[in-house]
């Protein structure tokens, strides 16, 4: 059975119980979060990520930020709210879900305000743990849509971790081969390290090797070399925001992976829950990029790899151009030769 990567811990009053995922794969810890700064540390450090798991630790994240409120009616606890999400909006900018998660609650909390503040504080809760609960079956139908993609005996290549870690339980690109897995087929993953926080490495490995799945782990710098080798017939990676013209963003190294498997003719897919569409921009251009710490390039092995005080640029996440994804798997069905009309066809009027 997959792990929770994040839960609630009993009533309003309660907590959030998640895996530090920074320690895995030495160390399988849990930590707690019981305030909104600690919630927010822990989506900013990267203990819980992956866009739909940091969807999911916003939503949850709010219960905290307004758990002790002193409001006593709707107007001012709704003003409070504000206050929260925006708080929890500035932890990081990219990934869609985060935004989609807190919008969520504030739209439940608008929808109750006749009721009182503590009424609308519980509402908030069950839907914070719907938001969970919702997220565990839509990895299930990703997984089901794209299944069709791994066929037997191919190599399937994938870039930073969309499995369960960066879900609630059972990923998105991971979702396609854990079902693979469940019915029979035989398939060989390569998992690319993905510099430089090694998520790759640390995370989608692990995760592969827990569920018995074949995996080879390369150097980011390898996948072309292993393509040209004949050895990876799909390319299954997840998303953190998706334009509306189908350009993607996902972890940095992502667009580089897009080209090369174009230049070897290997199909480019993409595993993402509809929460990760942002309809509202037009492409990939208006994608906000998270630029991170230099430290995480210098000292990213746990020791000192470059001179000290050497410039350093850090972003976080690459934008894929619709033109190199052969489709898009989502919970709703599989949306092929990504466009804004492909993308509208599919999901309606989704924002
Ligand atoms: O910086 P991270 O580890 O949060 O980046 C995660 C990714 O880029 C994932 O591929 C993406 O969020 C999809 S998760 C299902």
């Amino acid at each position: 059975m997959p792990l929770p990567t994040i839960e609630w811990e009993g009533n309003i009053n309660g907590r959030i119980r998640l895996i530090d995922q920074t320690l895995l794969p030495t160390e399988l810890k849990y930590v707690y979060c019981d305030d909104i700064k600690s919630i927010w540390h822990a989506i900013k450090t990267l203990m819980v990520r992956g866009a739909p798991a940091i969807g999911i630790a916003g939503a949850m994240g709010v219960v905290l930020g307004i758990k002790n409120t002193t409001a006593k009616d709707a107007s001012t606890f709704l003003k409070e709210l504000k206050q929260v999400t925006t708080y929890l909006g500035s932890s990081r900018p990219t990934a869609v879900n985060l935004f989609w998660g807190l919008a969520r609650m504030e739209r439940i909390a608008q929808e109750n305000n006749g009721k009182t503040v503590q009424e609308i504080k519980e509402t908030l809760l069950q839907e914070a743990i719907k938001i969970q609960n919702e997220d565990k079956s839509i990895c299930r139908k990703i997984g089901e849509n794209g299944v069709e993609f791994i066929k037997d005996g191919i190599g399937v290549l994938t870039h930073c971790n969309a499995g369960g870690l960066a879900t609630a339980d059972y990923g998105t690109a991971l979702a396609v081969m854990f079902k693979a897995k469940e019915l029979g087929r035989r398939f060989k993953v390569f998992a690319d390290e993905t510099r430089p926080l090694l998520q790759g490495a640390r995370l989608t490995a692990w995760e592969l090797m827990q569920a018995g799945i074949d995996v080879t782990l390369i150097c980011d710098n390898m996948a072309g070399h292993v393509m040209k080798q004949g050895k990876i017939q799909c390319v299954i990676v997840g998303a953190d925001r998706i334009a509306a013209n189908g350009d993607t963003a996902n972890k940095i190294g992502t667009y580089g992976v897009s080209i090369l498997a174009k230049e070897h003719s290997i199909p480019f897919y993409i595993a993402a829950p509809v929460s990760t569409f942002d309809l509202s921009i037009k492409s990939g251009n208006d994608i906000p990029i998270e630029e991170r710490s230099s430290e995480e390039v210098t000292c990213g092995f746990g020791k000192r790899t470059a001179p000290e005080k050497v410039k350093v640029f850090n972003p976080a996440f690459d934008v894929t151009p619709a033109k190199n994804i052969t489709a898009i798997i989502t919970e709703k069905g599989v949306i092929k030769n990504p466009s804004f009309e492909n993308i509208k066809n599919l999901l309606g009027s989704h924002t």
